[in-house]
């Protein structure tokens, strides 16, 4: 017999249900949703009642507690012991949507692998990470946590992402589980409202939101987590059909399904079950094996039975999956060696992998007159700005366990990088709103500086869960900062500090240079420090398009063609009277301070038949004096179909680097699988015709060099 089977055959009802009910633990844990220092008790998880833990911290006190449920429970179960290791546990990586502008999978893969090792020497087993919800609209808070609004980059991003966390063998004990979350669609929530209600086609579901979450569960994604919302009244936890025809059942997940915090029982509040025992049930029906902090199981699963709601049968099932996925970690055979093991490299090593990460993420949007890079020697250099002496901004939404106040500040990086140079440094106006009595004097610092560069944006704690902004743009007076500083004319350099695209067309139009530096991590100021420096020039491409007014929210690269697109002059098109269709810089934007050419792209067959593959290649060329890294993209236009297909879709991106003066061919090779499109009934086909193939640095449509391929049958 199987242990689980043996398990399974010895465990009582109230055991089965303790398996499938995951808790925070009153003391020593950290809270990330409502009532997180509620019960239960240690005597919970002597007793079986508790099978997994959430947010509970430190390596003492995970490993006692484990020792309880081996050595104390009954049949000695060990727990599964999970937390939010977003971008980092102890040394943070820039922030997940900064990572996705480096648009580097390598380096996605190689954080999470870090911050495993890290967390698993303390004792965690899962992480709730990556996010991979697609997102469209800045005012949604969360869209700093995901890939940003591009389904290729979201499937990239969840292969690293499981890849760097589980590695080849997830028995071993610097890896942990990965949780792909929040199945799905919730960065479509009405208005970028928080926790609201998404109605979303089931195209673009299928064609938009869901191929990120098949790449996780193609990479073996331990676990998923269902999200808040519901999709036209169906909310995701209760969600049947998604949860478990189409991805267990189709997709062949064999993992877990974690509810996310309090979402089973929150069913009773979407006005879909009227108690705890039916919400129970509905979870339990749809696939939900963890309840994450919510009464349904624990109250509500032993009454769904008896009323005939759910069977034992289903139970069992839910049961043998969350005990598989223990067997998976190697739990029962080492239940502590996370938490003993020491596997994490040396901190500079780690260090210097997100200083590298925090570099690389950065985005310069433009640079007038090339005021960057700034040179070691010459006049002072003022930094001017509610963020340029904070560590808090470094680290961003979703920060790990390490010491916040270790993050290296805008200042400190600056003041590091430019020992030639005198700093004047003055905050203007706080962060997060309040008086504007510091203007004056940072006007006076400006006054005295040859150049100015302007940490300023939103405060960390304005992006992430439950951070959803009307107006996403710099909070308080540092508009008003901004604009003072700029009218001394001296250059003005904004270092952007955000979680997501700010609104803010005028200043970044009349700014000199912007660079966006997101929340950098960790070494977030000597990240930003080597690019202003220009030791490494900037390489990073926006993962989502800028918006130049809110009112064009969303805005996305890859939208379906009109009937009637836009044409100069005309009125009778598609278009804003009082606004450019266009964002201020569209996704894949991102300058260097070398320039580079691209060549008109070439196939090795510009007709194919499907099963043949198509070679596109394009000559590419450093035309600067620097050596630097740039991102090229291959997108795809399908020019008739039976149904309309986007405008765009990326299909492949590379990153190359190329000395002063050099030229080299990108290759990218496409398969028939690429072509394909969702046919009526919405499964995919290649249809017979016509494709552009289009290069370029950005999506801006007017930049790109296009050739054409077509499908025969
Ligand atoms: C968030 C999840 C997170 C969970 C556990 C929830 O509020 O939506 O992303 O994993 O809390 O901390």
């Amino acid at each position: 017999m199987s242990r689980i089977d043996d398990l399974v055959s010895k465990m009582t009802l109230d055991e089965k249900i303790g398996q499938l009910v995951m808790r925070a633990l009153g003391a020593g844990t950290i809270v990330t949703g409502p009532d997180a220092a509620a019960e239960p008790s240690v005597d919970d998880v002597r007793q079986g009642r508790v099978g997994s833990i959430l947010n509970l911290v430190g390596r003492d006190r995970i490993l006692a507690l484990q020792k309880i449920a081996v050595e104390e429970s009954r049949l000695g179960i060990p727990l599964l012991v999970g937390l939010d290791v977003i971008h980092g546990y102890l040394t943070d990586a820039p922030v997940p949507l900064a990572e996705a502008a480096a648009f580097r999978p390598d380096l996605w893969e190689a954080t999470a692998r870090m911050a495993a090792e890290e967390a698993a020497e303390d004792g965690v087993a899962l992480t709730f990470a990556p996010m991979l919800d697609l997102a469209r609209d800045p005012r949604w808070g969360r869209m700093v946590e995901g890939p940003g609004e591009d389904p290729y980059v979201g499937r990239l991003m969840a292969a690293a992402k499981v890849a760097g966390f589980q590695g080849a063998d997830l028995t071993r004990p610097e890896a942990i589980a990965a949780t792909a979350k929040h199945f799905v669609g919730y960065g479509a929530v009405n208005a970028g409202r928080e926790y609201a209600s998404v109605d979303l086609s089931e195209r673009t579901l299928h064609e938009f939101y869901l191929p990120a979450f098949k790449a996780a569960v193609e990479a073996g994604t331990l676990a998923i987590m269902p999200a808040f919302h519901d999709i036209a009244g169906r909310p995701m936890t209760g969600d049947k059909p998604l949860l478990t025809d189409l991805v267990r059942d189709t997709w062949g997940f064999e993992g877990i399904y974690v509810s996310d915090y309090d979402a089973i029982g929150e069913l009773v509040a979407h006005g879909v079950a009227a108690d705890m025992a039916e919400a129970a049930a509905i979870g339990l029906t749809a696939g939900m094996d963890i309840d994450m902090m919510s009464p349904a199981y624990r109250d509500g699963l032993r009454p769904a039975i008896e009323r005939g709601l759910v069977s034992v049968d289903l139970l069992d099932a839910a049961v043998r999956r969350v005990l598989a996925a223990k067997q998976r970690l190697g739990l029962f055979e080492a239940p502590y060696a996370r938490g003993t093991i020491v596997v994490a490299r040396p901190r500079e090593e780690r260090r210097a992998l997100v200083r590298a990460a925090g570099a690389a993420a950065c985005v310069l949007l433009k640079n007038e007159s090339e005021v960057l890079p700034i040179g070691p020697t010459g006049g002072p250099i003022a930094l001017i700005g509610p963020f340029g002496t904070t560590t808090r901004e470094m680290i961003g939404a979703w920060y790990g366990l390490g010491d916040r106040e270790e993050a290296v500040t805008i200042k400190a990086g600056i003041e590091a990088a430019f020992p030639g140079r005198t700093l004047l440094v003055a905050e203007g106006v706080s962060g997060l709103g309040g008086a504007t009595d510091g203007i004056a004097a940072a006007v006076a610092v400006a006054n005295e500086a040859e150049v100015v560069l302007m940490a300023v944006g939103e405060a960390a704690e304005l992006s992430g869960e439950a951070a959803s902004r009307t107006q996403p743009g710099f909070t308080g007076k540092q508009a008003e900062l901004v604009r003072a500083v700029m009218a001394t004319g001296k250059p003005v350099v904004l270092l952007l500090v955000c979680g997501r695209p700010l609104i803010e067309t005028e200043i970044i139009e009349a700014a000199a240079a912007v660079l966006v530096i997101w929340h950098p991590g960790s070494e977030g100021g000597a990240a930003v420090a080597e690019v202003v420096t220009g030791r490494r020039p900037p390489s990073g491409k926006l993962p989502v398009s800028w918006p130049r007014h809110l009112g064009q929210v969303p805005v996305f690269y890859n939208e379906r063609p009109t009937g009637r697109p836009y044409a100069d002059g005309e009125f009778f098109v598609t278009k804003y009277i009082d606004a450019p269709n266009d964002p201020l810089y569209p996704f894949g934007h991102g300058l260097s301070y070398t320039t580079f050419e691209l060549g008109v792209p070439e196939v090795d067959r510009a007709v194919f038949k499907p099963d043949q593959p198509v070679t596109v290649t394009a000559r590419l060329a450093n035309t600067g004096d620097l050596t630097a890294d740039t991102t090229v993209f291959l997108f795809l236009r399908d020019c008739v179909a039976s149904t309309a297909r986007p405008i765009l879709e990326l299909k492949r991106f590379a990153t190359l680097t190329l000395e002063p003066g050099e030229e080299t061919v990108v290759h990218f090779t496409l398969a028939t699988a690429d072509f394909e499109c969702l046919g009526p009934d919405l499964t995919p086909c290649a249809e017979p015709g016509d494709f552009e193939l289009s290069v370029g640095f950005s999506a801006d449509r007017k930049a790109l060099q296009t050739t054409k391929v077509t499908l025969v049958s």
